[in-house]
Formats: C-alpha cells, sequence, structure tokens
C-alpha cells in the first residue's frame, strides 16, 4: 500500500526529506521552519549574500506549469544558500519528444542532483516522483493540481507571524476560488496548525465544496463558509484573496468580471466591514479590478509584496532544512 503524501515526507529518523504537503505537519516543526526562514531573513538583510550552507549541491527547477514568484525564488533561494540551480526547460527537453516523467527524473538523476522543485497542473504529481526516485535527492512540491503549495502556506503564515503577535486571537477570511485553489488549502493547514480558530472561507457556490461534502470535512475542517463577502469579511483581521483559475475552469464557467468583483471582490468600500487592523493578502499573479481594486491592492493595508519577499526566505529555509547534510 502506499504511504500517505504526508508520512513519505519523512526519513526512517523522523527528518524532513521532501515538502510535499502541510498536512499533518505539527506546529513545532511549522515553528522551526518559520524561526529558521526569519533567521534567513535577519542574515540576508543585504539581499544577495551567498550564505554557503549548499555549496556543491544542486538543485532542479521543474515547472510543468507556468511560474513568476515561486520559481524566481526558489532559484534565487538555492542561490543564496551558494548551490547550483538549473532551471529545466520544460519546451526544449526530451519530454515533448515524448520522454515520459520518470525517465526524465531518472535521467536527471543520474547526472547527479540533490533537489527536484516541482510545480504540475496534476495533483499528486511531486509525491509520485518522490516514491520512485532511485537517489536520496529531495522533492519540493511548488504547487501540484488543487492539492498543495506548501512553501506558500509557510510563507502566508510567516508573513501574519510577522504582523501579529497572538496568531490564535485572528479572524480570517479566505476568499475567491477555493475549489481550485492549492493556496486555500496549504493556508488552512498552516494557519490551523498555527492556532488560527476563526477561518472564514468564501467563494460562489460553484467555487467552494458543498460544506458537507467529504472535500470540505476532509479538506477545510472547522471552516466556516460563506456564500456573502460582506458577511464573511465583518470584522476580520486579515482578507486572503485568491485568483479566480481560468485555466482550469469551462469558458462557461467563468463569470464577468464586473459581476464577479460585484460579489467577491475587495474594495475598499468592503474593506471597511473589517477590523480596523485588518491586512490584505493575495498569492498572485492577481487578477485587478476582478479580485481586487486597485486601491486595495497597492494601499497601506496590502502585504501582497511583503509576502513575495518572504517567499525568498521561507525557500530558503525549506531548502537548507532538506539538503543540509551537517
Ligand atoms: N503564488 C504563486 O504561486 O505565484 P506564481 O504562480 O507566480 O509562482
Amino acid at each position: 500500500m502506499n504511504t500517505s503524501a504526508h508520512e513519505l515526507q519523512f526519513d526512517a529518523r523522523g527528518r524532513l526529506r521532501h515538502l510535499i504537503t502541510l498536512a499533518g505537519i505539527e506546529r513545532g516543526r511549522l515553528d522551526a521552519l518559520l524561526d529558521r526562514a526569519e533567521a534567513m531573513r535577519r542574515d540576508s538583510r543585504e539581499g544577495t549574500r551567498p550564505l554557503d550552507l549548499l555549496a556543491g549541491r544542486t538543485a532542479i527547477n521543474l515547472f510543468f506549469e507556468p511560474s513568476t514568484r515561486t520559481r524566481t525564488s526558489f532559484d534565487l533561494a538555492a542561490q543564496r544558500l551558494g548551490a547550483q540551480v538549473i532551471n529545466f526547460d520544460i519546451a526544449r527537453s526530451s519530454t515533448v519528444k515524448g520522454e515520459t516523467l520518470l525517465d526524465t527524473i531518472h535521467t536527471l538523476e543520474a547526472m547527479h542532483c540533490d533537489a527536484f522543485v516541482v510545480r504540475h497542473q496534476e495533483a499528486g504529481t511531486p509525491a509520485y516522483i518522490a516514491r520512485h526516485l532511485r537517489t536520496r535527492a529531495a522533492v519540493l512540491n511548488a504547487g501540484d493540481g488543487n492539492h498543495a503549495h506548501p512553501t506558500q502556506g509557510l510563507l502566508d503564515a510567516l508573513t501574519l507571524r510577522r504582523r501579529f503577535t497572538d496568531l490564535s486571537a485572528l479572524r480570517v477570511v479566505i476568499c475567491g476560488d477555493i475549489q481550485h485553489s492549492r493556496v486555500a488549502r496549504s493556508d488552512v493547514h498552516a494557519l490551523q496548525t498555527l492556532g488560527v480558530r476563526d477561518l472564514r472561507l468564501c467563494a460562489p457556490p460553484g467555487l467552494l465544496p458543498d460544506s458537507d461534502s467529504p472535500a470540505a470535512t476532509v479538506e477545510f475542517p472547522q471552516c466556516r463558509v460563506f456564500h456573502n463577502f460582506d458577511e464573511a469579511i465583518e470584522g476580520c483581521n486579515v482578507a486572503i484573496m485568491l485568483r479566480l483559475q481560468k485555466e482550469r475552469m469551462d469558458a462557461a464557467a467563468i463569470p464577468s468580471a464586473a459581476d464577479y468583483f460585484a460579489r467577491y471582490g475587495l474594495s475598499a468600500t468592503r474593506l471597511a466591514r473589517a477590523n480596523a487592523d485588518c491586512v490584505v493578502m493575495h498569492p498572485g499573479p492577481i487578477n485587478r479590478k476582478m479580485e481586487i481594486a486597485d486601491d486595495v491592492a497597492d494601499g497601506p493595508r496590502s502585504l501582497i509584496l511583503e509576502q513575495v519577499a518572504n517567499g525568498v526566505y521561507v525557500r530558503m529555509a525549506v531548502l537548507a532544512e532538506l539538503l543540509q547534510t551537517a
């Protein structure tokens, strides 16, 4: 029987070997990763100083889906730790001649590499690769289908931990295309593990699993479900907006920008219903004027670029944790 994605992540000594999902990672380990990211932030204040922790190690970015933030920040993170980085060009690789995913992985393993950073449209692909490795390489999930985006969950948690001293007191709403969102799933795991109790999910009915469905019960335990954003954001300290993942929808299911914004977009007027200290987050890329108004995305409550900055430190921490041998 296959081990679960969670069990697969640990070696025989209980050390984190891969990062596939945040589901089931206990609080102490999550806090330790965030503390390490915080230390990376402190040590990297100059922005470019290599720390040499991973000198002589090689990381391969394997992105089967487009990315700006995740790919660039994994690249920078590995380089700032002194590792060599290969950005594998899928479109110019022998995968277009029909080479299988596992043949590709085993070929790259034969050239000696220490980490595969994998983004794939199919949920479960990073775990599948991890199960079939022939070396001690680590697999880091950079987003698989709607399953998980663990480093996004960690960077969102770091961003909130830097802003608020007591996460357990927060009221958080996650609004948008929950159905297709790996970010929502990883954020829920991270925030609940770190103590957030009032976690609200808000989406149009078609973009959120039914509240009594197995998907909702298993993936979003103890979350309150809303379809009315004005009600959901009432008194919130944090509003996490999600991208409408048009590439995963039928053309007929994509709402008009104006209608979607009117019901589920974050305007300054709607933000005024939240708590006075409410911060605004979005994993990016943003569909401006659909999910979020320009004056909110670029306004004083926005932590969107802070999230991006923290992504580098979180990825440095995760790479160091998985690859450092000493
Ligand atoms: N947040 C995120 O995953 O962005 P990219 O798709 O640009 O990597």
